[in-house]
């Protein structure tokens, strides 16, 4: 059977930082408060240009070059959002025009904070069955325009930024290399911890003043029960991968989980009883970034030297769902 082997991957940060004292200037908040609890020291917002979709081109045209590859190359697209340009059609769709590839299939994932890990391992099903041989992974996101920008919505805002990474998937007869093995979770008692709730066909009619007056179109988080669930099911799915593949901590190289929270990620560490070098952090620079938080990171990781040919990388997500979800592989 084939292997799925990641053969290129890029990242998008739009221009414009918005530091913890900008925010400040928005609502009643602190860099204090945000550091303390979160990690987050500044993150990106996007222009009115960079769209999700467009934001994901960008990234996957790093990630082709980095490939050796064209857009023309990639046999299928996976899309990971929950800031899509339009509730219907997909991103995918949107991105694939960008890039100018007209008739292969673009399919979206909304599984939020764990979309990419879900959509990585999609691909490689495709993969192994012998469906498509490269396929195009991409995580993107603008929070920005989504988010309560005052003191109303401070729980939330100061979480969350925007971004877009990419990788590209590819078939591979090297048996000692790409993705080994994974793990997908979800538990949906738990959809209303961490949602948007409106505008959606659950609303009649499907927007409303109401809902705009209520505050229903904004996120809400329950973070101290998010962040219990989080701390548990991230190592645990950890766990599972290690433990399914024949391996323990001590063999992993790098472990790189969705960068929801500087403290989750403590936490993590400390279970997992690793190295802090050997648990990747950019939740300082660019906030939650949710689906497009991990390609970005390997991305930023590859630069900086800390994964290399033979690395074993273990990607963890958790999120809003709730889902979890981890993939083991050789680099
Ligand atoms: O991928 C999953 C995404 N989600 C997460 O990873 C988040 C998980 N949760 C968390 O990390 C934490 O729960 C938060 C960082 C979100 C919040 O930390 P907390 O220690 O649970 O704070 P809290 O919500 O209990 O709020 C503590 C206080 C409250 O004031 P009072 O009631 O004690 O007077 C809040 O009103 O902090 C206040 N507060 C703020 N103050 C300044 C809430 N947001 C802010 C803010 N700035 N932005």
């Amino acid at each position: 059977m084939k292997k799925s082997v990641i053969t290129g991957v890029g990242r998008y940060i739009p221009e414009r930082v918005v530091t913890n004292f900008d925010l400040e200037k928005m609502m009643d908040t602190s860099d204090a408060w945000i550091r303390e609890r979160t990690g987050i020291v500044e993150r990106h917002f996007a222009s009115a240009e960079d769209t999700t979709s467009l934001m994901g081109a960008k990234a996957a045209e790093k990630a082709l070059s980095m490939a050796g590859l064209k857009a023309q190359d990639i046999d299928f697209i996976i899309f990971a959002t929950l800031s899509p340009d339009f509730y219907f059609p997909g991103s995918g769709c949107s991105m694939q025009a960008h890039l100018g590839i007209p008739g292969i299939g673009a399919m979206d994932v909304r599984n939020q904070c764990s979309g990419f890990i879900y959509s990585i391992i999609t691909a490689d099903q495709f993969i192994k069955t012998g469906m498509y041989k490269r396929i195009l992974i991409v995580g993107s996101e603008r929070h920005s325009s989504g988010l309560n920008l005052t003191t109303e919505g401070r729980d939330i805002a100061v979480l969350f930024g925007d971004g877009a990474g990419a990788v590209v998937l590819e078939a591979s007869d090297d048996e000692n290399r790409g993705i080994l093995t994974s793990k997908l979770h979800a538990d949906g008692q738990y959809v209303k911890e961490l949602w948007v709730q409106n505008p959606g066909s659950n609303s009649i009619p499907f927007t409303n003043h109401a809902m705009v007056d209520d505050g229903s179109i904004y996120p809400y988080m329950n973070g101290r029960y998010v962040f219990k669930h989080a701390v548990t099911n991230f190592p645990a799915v950890i766990f599972e991968v290690l433990a399914d593949a024949g391996y323990t901590t001590k063999d992993v190289d790098l472990v790189i989980p969705h960068q929801a929270n500087e403290r989750i990620t403590e936490a993590v560490q400390a279970r997992l009883e690793l190295p802090r070098e050997k648990v990747f952090r950019n939740i300082d620079k660019y906030g939650n970034t949710t689906a497009a938080s991990i390609p970005i990171a390997i991305s930023e990781a590859l630069d900086e030297g800390l994964i290399k040919q033979g690395s074993l990388v273990c990607l963890a997500s958790f999120g809003s769902g709730f889902t979890w979800a981890a993939t083991l592989l050789r680099w």
